[in-house]
């Protein structure tokens, strides 16, 4: 497995050009089994995730091309097998964003049931409960969901939670769906709302996008010729490379990403004392050498704070001045990287749902393991400004969801390499 081998104490400094967003990726990828036609889909983001993701598509009998800009085509015409089996599932939770597109197009569906994970339990209930309302048989047998429709009929649906995967599939499987669908409570992640623009570009009928309820008007079928559709940036990479300069006490621009879809972020690292500078697809933040204060947040939906960037702010409350509270109310067990983060001298206390951070001046280099995506995030910026050399182990966790994590931060001057397996 690789590592990356980090040493701690370079304040980053210089631009970086922020990829596209996996969590748009995946339902849009997924959205494509929709479409009669072929569609391409731009500004894809590297990672393993969507490896992933294309697997999964091809063993379905999906036809994909890329091109060398990482343009993907994708062709459902020659789909013959509706499955995700258990080995892809397991590696990857959002394959489940498969099932509405397949039942809704092809009436069938054989999606193996995700399991817990590192973050949380993680059911798919609300997916399920959902399509059955809208006339799904569903039975969920030897781990597998089966599910099977002549024809998906639209229905008023509220969510008994805020669920962005269960938001995006009901969205896919009610643009084919016969009559009106209605979502309440649905997610209002820009990346639901990416995924709307493009079904609506396929020709589907989907309105209210980016509140919290959705009415969509089923149609017959979906696909225009020549479509283009480029991905939304990644506002989580943003986010991160934002709080990895606010912790070096640097300074850095982040290009091609969007300041109007992180404002709760945003809004943290002014209070943190970073100075904060943005144009229409930039950001630019300046700590002018100084340390960060500790800021006290509280995970929920968009347009709250995100859950995605809760770890990072552990990592950065670490080192700041003060004491900072951070309660995570999305996911059950998102605290992972609390014990790591404690390992290199970080002074925080768990209770329950809530970590209490207090600031020290300086963390020190300790060996770390890297645990879900997000928490392996925030090793990797504790240990920019630990005193000495961080070996972060099972680094593929940050493969999944951030491209090139060592390249992008030694072009802002850190001091880190990958040591292959
Ligand atoms: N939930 C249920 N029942 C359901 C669905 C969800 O109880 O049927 C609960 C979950 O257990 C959780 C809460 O609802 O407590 C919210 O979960 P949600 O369904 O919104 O999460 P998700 O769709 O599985 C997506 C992102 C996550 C991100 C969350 C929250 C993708 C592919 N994944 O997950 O991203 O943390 O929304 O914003 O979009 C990541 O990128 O690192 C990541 C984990």
């Amino acid at each position: 497995m690789d590592k990356l081998l980090i040493n701690g104490g370079n304040a980053l400094n210089g631009e970086l050009r922020i990829s596209g967003a996996k969590n748009a990726a995946l339902p849009i990828l997924a959205g494509a089994l929709l479409s009669e036609t072929p569609v391409t889909i731009g500004n894809i983001p590297h990672l393993h995730d969507i490896t992933t993701t294309m697997e999964l598509l091809g063993r379905m009998g999906v036809q994909l091309t890329v091109d060398e800009k990482m343009n993907i085509e994708v062709d459902s015409s020659t789909i013959d097998k509706y499955e995700a089996p258990y080995e892809l599932v397991k590696t990857m939770r959002a394959s489940i964003l498969v099932l509405g597109p397949l039942l809704s197009r092809f009436g069938q569906a054989y999606v193996s049931l995700p399991g817990g994970c590192a973050i949380g339990t993680r059911p798919v209930d609300i997916h399920l409960d959902s399509l059955i309302k809208m006339g799904a048989d569903i039975k969920v047998e030897s781990g597998y969901i089966h599910a099977t429709a002549k024809k998906l009929k639209g229905c008023r649906l509220v969510l008994d939670k805020i669920t962005v995967t269960g938001t995006e599939n009901l969205l896919m499987a009610a643009t084919l769906a016969e009559g009106v669908t209605i979502i309440e409570n649905a997610a209002k992640e820009p990346e639901v709302s990416d995924l709307a623009y493009f079904l609506n570009k396929m020709g589907a009928k989907i309105s209210g996008i980016g509140t919290d309820i959705l009415e969509i008007e089923g149609v017959e079928k979906l696909g225009v010729e020549n479509l283009h559709y480029d991905i939304m940036p990644d506002r989580i990479e943003t986010g991160t490379y934002l709080v990895a300069a606010a912790i070096t006490r640097g300074k850095i621009k982040v290009k091609d990403t969007s300041p109007d879809i992180l404002d709760a972020v945003l809004d943290k690292l002014k209070e943190a004392g970073a100075k904060i500078t943005a144009g229409e697809n930039w950001i630019e933040l300046d700590m002018e050498g100084r340390q960060a204060k500790a800021v006290s947040l509280r995970t929920a939906p968009y347009p709250a704070f995100p859950t995605d960037m809760q770890a990072q702010f552990t990592a950065l409350n670490s080192v700041a001045e003060g004491v900072g509270i951070i309660t995570e109310t999305v996911f059950e067990n998102r605290f992972m990287h609390v014990q790591e983060l404690q390992r290199m001298g970080a002074n925080i206390q768990l209770e329950s749902n809530t970590a209490i951070c207090t600031g020290s001046e300086a963390l020190t280099a300790a060996p770390m393991m890297a645990t879900d995506l997000r928490a392996s995030a925030s090793l990797v910026l504790a240990a920019l400004v630990a005193e000495g050399e961080t070996l972060v182990d099972r680094i593929y966790h940050i493969d999944r969801g951030y491209v090139h994590i060592e390249e992008k931060l030694a072009q802002l001057g850190a001091s880190i390499r990958r040591i292959p397996r």
